[in-house]
């Protein structure tokens, strides 16, 4: 199975201080950075643009895994590949040739990851994954859009399905990951766990990302 991998959201730093929340997830042992980027559209909220990743890029060294809740994400990729994003995940929900979208990601010499939603039946994404389009994939563990939220345990059945049928691909989960929810996750086979509010509410951010790591492993 791929690697475990700790990717802190920085929709739950301070909004005043993100290069700094950037640097202290880094400083904490983080992995990637989590950039959520929301239109208002497809999702209720609006958050972040391509300006935001480019901080980060400035701010540390680790890859900049960003999370596209946009309505047509083929229109924003080249913004967010050129201003350093290292993995681009658009949903399947979209409005997007998602073939084609994924293609350009990967033309754009970035690694394109597919996500969709809790309601959203695995299926969908099946294609993806037996033409390799994708070289990961998110599965949502709340309803896209806000931070904060309780961990849906029902998409796990997807998370298995999944990693039964992709050994190579990375298995992100987003939504509500904390110290009591990460070790189910990766029983049934996530690699890659997404924590915001855990992860940013704490004192000292270290212990935190090495307990997820650890508990994610064993
Ligand atoms: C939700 C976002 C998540 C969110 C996770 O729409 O995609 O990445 O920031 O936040 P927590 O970990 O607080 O559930
Ligand atoms: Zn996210």
């Amino acid at each position: 199975m791929p690697d475990i991998q700790i990717m802190p959201s920085i929709l739950a730093a301070d909004f005043g201080r993100l290069a700094e929340g950037c640097a202290r997830a880094e400083a904490a042992g983080a992995d990637q950075i989590h950039v959520d980027v929301m239109d208002g559209v497809f999702v209720p909220n609006i958050s972040f643009g391509p300006d935001v990743v480019k901080m980060s890029v400035a701010a540390v060294q680790i890859p900049q895994n960003v999370h596209l809740m946009v309505t047509q994400p083929q229109n924003h990729i080249k913004a967010f590949a050129e201003a350093g994003s290292d993995t681009i995940q658009i949903h399947i929900e979209s409005k997007c040739d998602v073939r084609e979208t994924l293609a350009a990601i990967r033309a754009l010499g970035k690694r394109p990851a597919i996500t969709l939603n809790p309601e959203t039946p695995v299926e969908s994404i099946f294609e993806c994954l037996e033409n390799r389009w994708v070289d990961e994939v998110l599965v949502m563990s709340v309803h896209p859009g806000f931070g904060g939220q309780k961990y849906l345990s029902y998409v796990e059945g997807k998370v298995a399905v999944i990693r039964r049928m992709a050994d190579w691909v990375d298995i992100a989960i987003d939504g509500g990951i904390d110290n009591t929810t990460v070790e189910r996750a990766a029983a049934c086979g996530v690699n890659l766990f997404v924590a915001g509010s855990y992860l940013f509410k704490q004192d000292d951010m270290k212990p935190a990302v090495s307990d997820l790591r650890k508990t994610a492993q064993d």
